[in-house]
């Protein structure tokens, strides 16, 4: 098995949909996600991808499949999340993993490199929002480092419930701290990371 952190595409909208229905009460639509995607000028979308062998196929299926040897790979999104980046803010505005993949160290891959991202964009800080009930994330956000600065009160309209304001001053000494915790986070889930450090493919648009 293989993962890969990428940029959300088009492509990924349909199946990221689908995994916001299941992880949140108010999922964006899909039209919010194409905005994201083709149209925001300081937003930066991320996939985290993984890929698995199959079992051999039968030699019929390969020839149904045209496919030339007995392997054939799978793939799925495992997660996603959204970062925004105006002026020296950093704003994670979403992040969620498959239930089937939760508790594998998958998470923390989209939230450490959301930061990662940012402290290479020259953010200051990083902010996020988080309802006060979720305890799973906050206690994601808390490993990193985050900090409670505010309760926004009524802050999710569904159930009127507050938010926790959550932020990381990226110092010099965070940035180093942060550093060593990415490079163990890498050694401990090998992945292939086509975000942290890329640029984001509409910029490459104008350089061509
Ligand atoms: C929050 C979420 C992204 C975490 O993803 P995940 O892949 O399950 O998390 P990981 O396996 O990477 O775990 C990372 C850390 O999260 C926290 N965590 C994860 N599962 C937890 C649980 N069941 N109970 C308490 N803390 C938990 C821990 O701090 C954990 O670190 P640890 O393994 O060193 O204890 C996931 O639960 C999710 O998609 N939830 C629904 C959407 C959501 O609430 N998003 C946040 C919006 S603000």
């Amino acid at each position: 098995m293989s993962l890969h952190l990428r940029y959300m595409s088009a492509a990924d909208v349909k199946p990221v949909v689908a995994i916001d229905h299941q992880a949140f009460d108010l999922p964006w639509t899909p039209e919010s996600y194409l905005y994201e995607v083709r149209e925001s000028t300081h937003t930066y979308m991320v996939v985290l991808d993984f890929e698995q062998e199959q079992a051999p196929l039968l030699p019929w299926w390969r020839r149904l499949l045209g496919l030339h040897n007995g392997h054939h790979a799978h793939h799925d999104i495992a997660g996603y999340g959204g970062l925004w980046k105006i002026q020296s803010e950093a704003h994670i505005s979403t992040i969620a993993t498959h239930p089937d993949y939760r508790g594998r160290g998958w998470g923390e891959i989209l939230l450490a490199s959301m930061v990662r991202r940012a402290i290479f964009l020259e953010a200051s800080y990083v902010i996020l929002e988080v309802r006060v009930s979720n305890t799973v994330a906050q206690n994601l956000y808390t490993k990193y480092g985050f900090v409670t600065r505010r309760v926004v009160e009524k802050y999710y309209r569904n159930n009127n419930e507050d938010a926790y304001e959550m932020e990381l001053l990226l110092t010099p000494q965070a940035i180093e701290e942060f550093e060593a915790r990415f490079a163990a986070l890498l050694a401990r889930h090998p992945f292939v990371d086509d975000y942290t450090t890329t640029p984001h493919p509409r910029s490459q648009r104008y350089l061509a």
